[in-house]
This record gives structure tokens, sequence and C-alpha cells, in this order.
């Protein structure tokens, strides 16, 4: 049976649907199949990350009721398939029902990756309600760390399981916050960091991942090594001098090896 993996915020622009896409493509290098899912239903863009413009059904037609789940699921690569939401969509759906309708497609998914709305609303509900694995995305300063304390203390609230946080965008300057004070804040490990990398950028613009199209970069072995955390599997970075010398750990990487002993161990 599938795991769900919902990523949430609740703020625009800091890497929720990035990380979907990237956390995704790193999970299928795995040889896992994976399935992402644009649960930003009253905004999707997912689809737009891979040029896939307005299909003919959508998950908003699963929600409907007009639909079965699997007609809403499109090829996108090897390993993974995309289900993405409509633009335009008249009609009344019930969003709630993204756990029952996802629950068809868990047996023939290994990963099935939720991607969410900004807002407060019944669909950033519905995702936290139909994971099994929350993560929450932030980026190192203060006004993106006010919302992601909003949402971490909703989820909380709702008994949903945030695991994690994704620091995404970090540029390593002395005026950003820390890790630490970032964990000491929320109560929540980070098990992950992103730094801001132009690169993300350019594979979006030939709709793709970093992960595809830059294995090597820094960023791409991160999220290998938050995917393999979060699946049970072991990822080496290659050998680097620079790690060769560092001695202590850094604390993202003590955060995995908790996270990765607990579940797997
Ligand atoms: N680590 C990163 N480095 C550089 N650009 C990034 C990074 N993460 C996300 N972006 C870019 O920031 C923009 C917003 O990201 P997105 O994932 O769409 O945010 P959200 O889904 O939270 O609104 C996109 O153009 C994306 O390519
Ligand atoms: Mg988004």
């Amino acid at each position: 049976m599938g795991k769900i993996i919902g990523v949430v915020s609740l703020k625009g622009g800091v890497g929720k649907t990035s990380t979907v896409v990237e956390l995704g493509y790193a999970i299928a290098s795995f040889g896992k199949k994976v399935l992402l899912v644009d649960g930003n239903l009253s905004a999707p863009n997912l689809g737009l990350y891979f040029n896939v413009l307005e299909p003919e059904i959508t998950l908003h037609h699963v929600l409907a009721r007009k639909a079965h789940p699997s007609d809403a699921v499109y090829e996108l690569d090897k390993n993974i398939d995309i289900m993405p939401a409509s633009l335009f969509f008249r009609g009344e759906f019930n969003s709630l029902k993204l756990k029952e309708k996802l629950r068809l497609l868990r047996r023939k998914y290994d990963y099935i990756l939720l991607d969410s709305s900004p807002s407060l609303n019944e669909e950033t509900l519905a995702v936290m309600l139909a994971s099994d694995i929350i993560l929450v995305v932030t980026t190192p300063d203060h006004v993106t760390l006010g919302t992601t304390i909003k949402a971490v203390k909703k989820a909380r609230q709702r008994g949903a399981p945030i695991k994690g946080i994704v620091l995404n965008k970090v540029h390593d300057k002395d005026f950003e916050l820390s890790l630490s004070d970032i964990e000491n804040v929320l109560g929540i490990p980070v098990l992950a960091v992103i730094r801001y990398n132009l690169d993300l950028l350019k594979s979006l613009s030939e709709f793709n991942s970093l992960v595809n199209t830059k294995p090597k970069v820094k960023e791409s072995h991160e999220y290998k090594i938050l995917a393999a955390t979060l699946i049970g599997e072991k990822y080496k970075k290659p050998f680097s001098l620079k790690k060769f010398f560092s001695i202590a750990p850094k604390k993202e990487e003590i955060n995995r090896t908790i996270y990765y002993e607990q579940v797997f161990g």
C-alpha cells in the first residue's frame, strides 16, 4: 500500500510545489512508483510545471464524482505520474473526499505526493487529513516563519502527522533565521535544507526537475537524501573533501538519522 506525503505551508512562493516535484523525482530515482497530485484546488499549478495545461479529466472531476481517480492520472516520466487539477472548473466538488479517492490509487503507487494551497481552507485541511506524512515548507525569514507557526498549529489541532520541516531558499546569510531558531520555535525537526539555486528556476523553464537535469548539484543530493530518509532507503552522497574534513554532522543530518531509526530502524 502506497504512502501519502503532503507538502504544506500557509504562504505562497515558499516552494511547496517545487518540493513536491523534486521530492517526487528523488523518490522515483530509487525505483519507486510515484504519483504527484495537485491538491491546490483553488489555484492549481502543478500541471503547469510540466506543460500539462487543461486536461479533460482532473482531480476536480474525481472530487465531483464525475470520474474515477485513475481517469485523472497522466504519465509524466519513468515511474512518475501526475493528477492535475482544473484551472477553471465549474460545478460543485467535495475537497474532503480526497483521502477516500486516493485510497483507490494506493495500490498502484509506492508514494503519492500532495501539493497544497497556501490558504487555510477546506482543501488544505483535506491534504492534511489525507496524508500519512506531512512536510511543512518554510523559508528562513520571520514573515514566513510567522505563517509556518500558524500552519503547524492548525495541523496539530487536527492531529495531522507533521514529520519535518523543509527549509527552502536558503542563502546562508547572517541575517537569515538559523535552523535552530526555526526548530526551537516550531518544535519540529528540519529534515532538509535546500539552498536557493537558480538552476531550479532553469529546470522549471524546461518543464523538468532539478533532480533530473542537475543530479550532481548539492540541492539534488539533499532532495535525494530526504527521499531516502522518508522511504527507508540508503543514499550515499558522493565523496567530497569538504565533507571529509567537516567533523560534526549538520543538525539536519542528525534529524534524518533519528527519523530513519525511529521509522525503519
Ligand atoms: N530552492 C529554490 N531555489 C530557487 N528557486 C526556488 C527554490 N524553491 C522554489 N523556487 C522557485 O520559487 C518559485 C515559487 O515556488 P513554488 O514551489 O511554486 O512555491 P509554492 O508552491 O509554495 O507557492 C518558483 O518559481 C520556484 O521555481
Ligand atoms: Mg504551489
